[in-house]
């Protein structure tokens, strides 16, 4: 199973900005990027095309989109739909960042039929799902894992999985915060949400990679992608410059 290194440049770059730091990444990684790893960049719509382009020739990248929303078209102004991002050259989505979830206020039920109509369309689907600290101080962890899956989840058919979608864990209280998940706990989390897709997907469940997500940087990349379960990582602020992203994908 190859590693996946995916970057969220969330709302930041121009076009022309996210193009030139595509292009450094590339550059920078074009010949040393081992044959287990895999690329892909999350830049903002404006920037989808430019990104795509710049990366056309860098094997092992890939382009996806932050956001979806779940009709192929018509009066949802504001909106983009699955098959608009891939004639932008996407290949994968993000649904379900947290956020979206909290300061967009998206629910569960909205981010199941995000990933359920973007797999039917042909995108592939990073699904991010995470508790947020007073979730986890009250001991609330299983419990949010467990229904933000399964509402996630809730319209995938298992023929989908597990090639075409991914679990992002990324705990609230450490995006964006310096504040890492320890090993332990980031263990933890991770086998509860491998067992999760077991019970839900059977066989299947056992291959969709489970990133970590939440304050990765170059110094901690190589000790959180060895961990049990990890099966790569979904970077924010380390990922915006391609000096420090070309060493966690490396790392
Ligand atoms: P961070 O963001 O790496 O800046 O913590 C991660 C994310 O939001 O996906």
């Amino acid at each position: 199973m190859k590693k996946l290194m995916a970057a969220n440049w969330k709302m930041y770059k121009t076009a022309g900005e996210a193009r030139t730091t595509a292009a450094s990444l590339a550059a920078l990684t074009a010949d040393t990027l081992p044959g287990d790893r895999e690329v892909v960049l999350f830049p903002q719509f404006t920037a989808l095309s430019p990104v795509a382009d710049a990366l056309r020739h860098a094997a092992g990248y890939s382009v996806g989109a932050q956001d979806v929303y779940p009709a192929a078209e018509g009066a949802f102004t504001g909106e983009i739909s699955p098959g608009m991002l891939m004639d932008c050259g996407c290949a994968w989505v993000l649904t379900g960042h947290s956020e979206r979830r909290h300061i967009i206020g998206e629910s569960d039920e909205l981010v199941g039929a995000k990933t359920a109509f973007s797999l039917n369309a042909g995108l592939k689907v990073v699904l991010c799902i995470g508790e947020t600290i007073e979730e986890r101080e009250a001991g609330r962890l299983g419990e949010v894992l467990e229904r933000q899956l399964e509402t996630g989840l809730a319209g995938v058919k298992g023929d989908a999985v597990p090639a075409a979608i991914a679990v992002a864990y990324e705990p609230v209280w450490a995006i964006g915060t310096g504040k890492v998940a320890g090993p332990p706990e980031i263990v933890e989390a991770h086998a509860l949400v491998r067992q999760l897709l077991v019970a839900r997907f059977g066989e299947g469940g056992v291959a969709v990679r489970i990133l970590y997500g939440g304050s990765v940087k170059p110094e901690n990349a190589r000790e959180i992608i060895a961990l049990d379960n990890v099966d790569g990582v979904l970077v924010g602020g380390a990922s915006l410059q391609a000096d420090s992203f070309s060493r966690i994908i490396l790392a």
